[in-house]
């Protein structure tokens, strides 16, 4: 209660009808100023009581949440609501029977809209008095999302697509050049050296296998992801990688020190595709390592999110070329495809995850995955503040 308040309720017998008066007009005031911000508010709020009851549905509340027809004052919340899944999701909620306390459903009746509903406690003197729900419209804010997805993967592809276009422009020359040589050594006087066009045969042959190549990692890395992500630990699938790599690795004379979060915090994966993304980054490392030498993967987390790194001590990479590397077709060897990374970025992108790269030439590469932590239970700050 406000301080005002309680000292004049202290004194009220003592107070004046004139003196109750002004007190009743401040308190008038205040209240209809609260009324005005609640009501022109563009976020829905609704408040029940400890038995679930609603005390106070706001406008934007009213025109967002399907209520039943009648007046929802004072009757159980999720009994007013036409909606079953929302129905169910404030029974669940308001009841304590579930921890999550914050759903998007999206409602179909009229045109589609998107909401996010928030439960959250009120809680006045170290009880809970009741509940108080937040509602937001995220309708615009997704679509934005979708449409901002959609952009930036189409941005993708016209890079992607132009690489392909400047990549097969060199075998095509080559293989124009050849079949000219060839044309010429028929339509000659003298006799065609069947040596001479074999060779000029197998530089075509040779080309056409590039031209494939190009073509098959292309289709590879348009082709769209199915990801399934799900709530996994990522020890497991860390392990079994290195485990297929452990002969490879062996061979090259490269040794493994493995230093993972134990146990490790959940994380939202497809295994299939982290390991593909995780098996290119190792497979890099070992290139980078021809006489041998430390790899390094390690998990840990920071803040709200878990971190895998893969570091060498391979050659590095010059500093002109880090934000090149995840460029499609870019490679700095013989028979690289250059699509390694970038089909990294988008694996872990797909992961609502971020990849930084540091390389020192001459010292070697840390690459660091991270992934968002699914905070399922946010904390409560009425709560917080109680317990203190
Ligand atoms: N660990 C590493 N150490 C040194 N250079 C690296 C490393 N990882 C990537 N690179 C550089 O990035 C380039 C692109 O990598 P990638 O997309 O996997 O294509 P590719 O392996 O076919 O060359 C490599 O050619 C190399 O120059
Ligand atoms: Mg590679």
């Amino acid at each position: 209660m406000r301080k005002f308040l309680q000292r004049a309720l202290a004194i009220i017998d003592k107070m004046d009808h004139a003196q109750i008066r002004v007190l009743l007009e401040d308190v008038a005031m205040e209240s209809e100023l609260q009324e005005m911000v609640l009501e022109s508010m563009s976020d829905g709020v609704v408040v029940t009581d400890k038995e679930n009851r609603i005390l106070l549905v706001n406008k934007s509340a009213e025109r967002m949440l399907p209520f039943n027809v009648g007046d929802p004052a004072e009757r159980v919340l999720w009994e007013c609501i036409r909606d079953r899944e929302i129905a169910a999701f404030f029974r669940r909620a308001l009841s304590g029977l579930d921890k999550v306390i914050d759903r998007e459903f999206t409602l179909t009746e009229g045109f589609v809209r998107t909401l996010a509903l928030t439960v959250m406690p009120l809680v006045r003197q170290g009880a809970i008095q009741g509940n108080m729900i937040h509602i937001e419209d995220v309708t615009e804010k997704r679509a934005k999302e979708a449409r901002l997805r959609r952009a930036e993967s189409l941005a993708a592809l016209t890079t992607l697509t132009a690489g392909v276009a400047h990549e097969i422009k060199n075998p095509l020359a080559s293989i124009g050049i050849h079949i000219e040589l060839i044309r010429k050594a028929i339509g000659g006087r003298q006799t065609v050296s069947s040596a001479k066009v074999s060779e000029n045969l197998e530089v075509i042959k040779e080309e056409v296998e590039r031209l494939n190549r190009i073509v098959v990692d292309f289709l590879f890395a348009v082709r769209p992801m199915n990801t399934e992500l799900q709530l996994e630990d990522p020890n497991p699938l860390v392990r079994e990688l290195l485990d297929f790599l452990r002969f490879e690795l062996e061979q090259a004379g490269i040794a493994l020190e493995l230093e993972l979060l134990e146990p490790s915090p959940l994380i939202r994966l497809d295994a299939k595709y982290l390991k593909q993304a995780l098996l290119n980054i190792v497979k890099n490392s070992i290139a980078a390592m021809p006489g041998g030498g430390r790899l390094r993967v390690e998990s840990r987390r920071k803040g709200n999110t878990l971190q895998l790194r893969v570091s060498d001590t391979g050659a590095g990479i010059p500093e002109e070329n880090l934000d090149k590397i995840f460029e499609p077709y870019f490679t700095t060897r013989d028979f690289g495809s250059g699509l390694g990374l970038t089909l990294v970025y988008k694996i872990v992108k797909e992961h609502l995850g971020e990849i930084a790269v540091s390389s020192k030439p001459g010292e070697g590469t840390t690459i660091t995955l991270s992934f968002p932590i699914p905070q399922k239970e946010k904390r409560l700050i009425g709560y917080q503040e109680e317990s203190r």
